[in-house]
């Protein structure tokens, strides 16, 4: 091994950019073995220049302002650990690669948002953009998408990818306990952010999702036509009802292809105990992907932190360092697809619904009625005991059916008197 080094510029050196500072010093070797030659940072940026990182930056080239990277004519490839979809992040991706720099981001609300802009600017350069650390911090989805299973038509991608709203909803359903206690619990720990809303809103899934569907697809990135719901609604009750009709609720972005075109949706789900997907608990990431050759593939790992995150920016290195590339969506922009997206509207599926009822004759037929006049078909009703006059729980699961049809249904309950609150929806996923 003689060649010469590959030569490293990391922007930011919070959780994600010291972590690959460790890891490419503490495995230097075996990275080196794999690369075919070392891997060496030799120059970063950030905003504080005296702040102690945990790791010695001494001995590399400092620049206040990310920019001075691309211009600093030894660094071979940048590594965006900034974050955010805006400046700095945005202006010195396309800087780099449109001086033909390498890139390598775990920026995913960047490539969400802004990735055609950045695939174009990437082809145009020949500069590669890699983003393995994007989408489940240490799983590696994106290159099982794009290269392992590249013979494939990929028919449907599912995947648990928020550890903070996996961590809370594993908590609500074994302690029993209500979403707001959680989530305060979970920012004491750290596992949520002071503003959790791009977490528990289900943005951040989305934004992974929205790239997941562009690979599996082959199609530009889409992040407006994603459906997203959060986590904010679930309730004790729900996942007590979860429970007894043999299900797990966990916040699911799934992307499929139909006959209409690609669905994405990012919403809480109803999920059979015994599905793979339902045993991965806490701040655990996993990804289905079902490819017409392959059949499922299941991936679960952690999907944050520094360590596993710095392991996927590594493994983007030694890519570059061997020379190994692959256009941005797996495919050049010649032969993206143009498959159109479908609404939320058109998704045919089953659904779970509870309602807070007055306890009193005839409140179970109206609801009966509602759904059957929006010809909504159900499968099964739970009510337990008796409180005349009281407000009582009630939960239906439908048989499939359209949102559409499952809406109109829900506008006419909503507004039945002895209905009290805002019913509880929960689309049910079988897979
Ligand atoms: N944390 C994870 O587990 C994880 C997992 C997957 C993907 N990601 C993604 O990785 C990226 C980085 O996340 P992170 O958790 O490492 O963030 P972080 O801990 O907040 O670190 C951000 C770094 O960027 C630096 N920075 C901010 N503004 C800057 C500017 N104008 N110029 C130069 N440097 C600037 C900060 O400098 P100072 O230190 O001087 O303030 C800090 O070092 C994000 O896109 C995130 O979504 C993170």
């Amino acid at each position: 091994m003689t060649g010469r080094p590959l030569f490293v510029g990391i922007a930011g050196l919070g959780t994600v950019g010291g972590g690959v500072v460790r890891l490419l010093r503490q495995n230097a070797g075996v990275i080196a073995a794999r690369a075919g030659r070392a891997v060496e940072v030799v120059a970063v940026s950030a905003r504080d220049r005296g702040r102690d990182r945990g790791v010695d930056v001494g001995g590399m080239r400092w620049y206040d302002d990310p920019l001075g990277l691309v211009s600093d004519p030894g660094v071979d490839v940048v590594v965006e650990v900034i974050g955010g979809s805006g400046d700095p992040a945005l202006g010195l991706v396309l800087a780099a690669l449109r001086a033909g720099r390498a890139v390598v981001t775990a920026n995913k609300a960047l490539l969400a948002l802004h990735g055609s802009a950045l695939a174009a600017a990437s082809e145009a350069a020949g500069a590669v953009l890699a983003f393995e650390a994007a989408v489940a911090g240490g799983i590696p989805v994106i290159k099982v998408l794009r290269e392992s299973l590249a013979g494939n038509r990929i028919r449907r991608v599912a995947g648990i990818l928020n550890g903070t709203c996996n961590y809370i909803l594993t908590t609500m359903r074994e302690r029993g306990r209500e979403f707001a206690d959680v989530l305060a619990e979970a920012q004491a720990l750290g596992y949520a952010e002071a503003d959790p809303s791009f977490d528990i809103d289900g943005i951040d899934a989305a934004h992974k999702l929205a790239i997941l569907a562009a690979l599996a697809f082959g199609r530009p990135i889409r992040f407006d036509d994603v459906h997203i719901e959060g986590i904010r609604n679930v309730t004790a009750l729900d996942q007590s009802f979860a429970r007894e009709l043999g299900y797990r609720i966990k916040l699911l972005g799934i992307a499929r292809q139909t006959e209409a075109g690609i669905e994405s949706r990012v919403h809480p789900c109803m999920i059979p105990d015994a599905a793979p997907l339902a045993r991965v608990d806490g701040v655990y990431n996993a990804v289905v992907v079902e490819g017409d050759f392959a059949g499922r593939v299941m991936l679960e790992g952690r999907g944050a932190g520094a360590g596993p995150t710095a392991s996927s920016v590594v493994a983007d290195l030694i890519d570059l360092a061997r020379g190994r590339t692959t256009p941005v969506w797996g495919v050049d922009s010649g032969y993206l697809s143009e498959a159109p997206s479908v609404p939320i509207v058109a998704h045919t599926g089953a659904y779970y619904l509870r309602l807070m009822v007055v306890d009193r004759p005839g409140v179970i037929a109206d609801v009966t009625c509602a759904l059957r006049d929006a010809g909504v078909s159900l499968e099964s009703m739970l009510q337990h005991g008796r409180s005349p006059g009281e407000a009582v729980p009630i939960v239906l699961v439908t048989h499939d059916t359209r949102e559409a049809q499952m809406r109109a249904a829900l506008d006419r309950i909503e507004r039945l008197d002895s209905v009290l609150e805002r019913p509880s929806l929960i689309r049910i996923e079988h897979a």
